[in-house]
């Protein structure tokens, strides 16, 4: 059913020129941005964005976040901007922070999968600003994975998921902050965090102070319940691999996964734990680092799949800062399962 060729291109000024051409004839190419690539095409063409859904093999229920290059473009795409849109804009953007409105009617009922609010996003990194600006209009991205797999932060990894499925993936190295933006509902007269991000609950409270974080965040969907984000309710970030998060000292999480592995296990560590396990392992940063563990978190599940593993023991998380965020993704990939110690 996938027989596109698709065109690897280097992020040269006239990489990013091809780049920008592709989206505006209505095609798909897939991006970077600082948190994760992201699969553009032009949010106001109902076709092109039609297109994203079938390349993805993405739930026509889970609405796509709009990216623009400044606040000013924002203004036609949503009824109306509330004061503290200014002040969070002043504060984070561009960067890894998505904020949902009341969407005006140019914004194709595709994008929104229906619902009357739509989500937007003004990216920092430099080539998606770029891209942004040449194809003249506003584009809609979800991250550039399959649905279901590790979102990708690099061009290998969108290559690897979409070869076929999209005409181009511009590579431009990796993406720094490694896990999506922070989803943020300011249509509530209780503004929502619906997905935790790089920009953190602690910052946004400076600004909103009755800020609040969805359920869904740390804990399963309940039966029946409908989930503020449609995205909440998909498996995610999946890699092949079993994985199980382990919940304990690093003493105690070594000891354990050292007793409990078989040669297809692998833990996924933090780097203090290195000296004493005794199976193999990747760590992805520091106990006390969380933006590392975010930058690596997405690859290091991938990597698990190259190497074949089975079962994955990663070592939990905390829940501070941009913890949350890396907590949130690995609880997705571990189908909420933990073993506390
Ligand atoms: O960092 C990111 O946000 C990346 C890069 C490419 O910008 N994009 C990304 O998109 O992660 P995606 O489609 O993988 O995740 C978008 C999330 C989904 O969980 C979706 O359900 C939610 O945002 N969302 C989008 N529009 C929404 C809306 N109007 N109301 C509630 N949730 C919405
Ligand atoms: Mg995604």
């Amino acid at each position: 059913m996938f027989n596109k060729e698709t065109k690897l291109i280097n992020a040269t000024p006239q990489g990013i020129r091809e780049a920008a051409e592709i989206i505006k004839n209505g095609g798909l190419v897939a991006i970077p941005t600082e948190t994760v690539y992201g699969l553009a095409a032009n949010a106001l063409s109902e076709k092109a964005v039609a297109g994203i859904f079938t390349a993805k093999g993405r739930a026509q229920d889970n609405p796509l976040i709009v990216h623009v290059d400044s606040v000013k473009s924002i203004e036609p795409l949503v009824k109306e901007i509330p004061e503290i849109l200014y002040k969070l804009a002043d504060a984070f953007w561009p960067g890894p922070l998505t904020i949902i409105m009341k969407k005006s009617g140019l914004v194709p009922n595709i994008v929104t999968c229906g619902l009357d609010s739509v989500a937007i996003r003004i990216p920092s990194h430099k080539i998606a600003s770029e891209v942004i600006k040449l194809s003249g209009s506003a584009i809609a991205a979800p991250s550039a994975n399959l649905s279901g797999s590790p979102s990708p932060t690099t061009a290998k990894h969108c290559f690897e998921d979409l070869n076929t499925r999209v005409d181009a993936v511009l590579d431009g190295g990796i993406s720094d902050v490694g896990v999506e933006s922070t989803v943020l509902d300011i249509t509530l007269d209780t503004p929502k965090i619906l997905r935790p991000g790089f920009v953190t609950f602690e910052e946004i409270r400076e600004f909103i102070p009755n800020l609040t974080i969805d359920n869904a965040v740390l804990n399963p969907l309940e039966e029946g319940v409908k989930p503020s984000s449609p995205g909440m309710k998909y498996k995610h970030y999946s890699p092949n691999a079993k994985v199980v998060i382990i919940k304990a000292n690093s003493r105690d999480y070594c000891e354990f996964v050292n007793q409990n592995a078989n040669d297809k296990t692998f833990a996924l560590c933090f780097d203090e734990d290195i000296a004493n396990l005794k199976v193999p392992y990747l760590s992805y940063g520091a106990q006390n680092d969380e933006a590392t563990q975010a930058t690596n978190l997405f690859t290091s599940l991938r990597e698990f799949d190259e190497m074949n593993a089975q079962l994955v023991y990663a070592h939990c998380p905390s829940s501070k800062g941009v913890g949350l965020a890396v907590l949130n993704r690995l609880l997705r990939a571990a189908a909420f399962e933990v073993i506390t110690l």
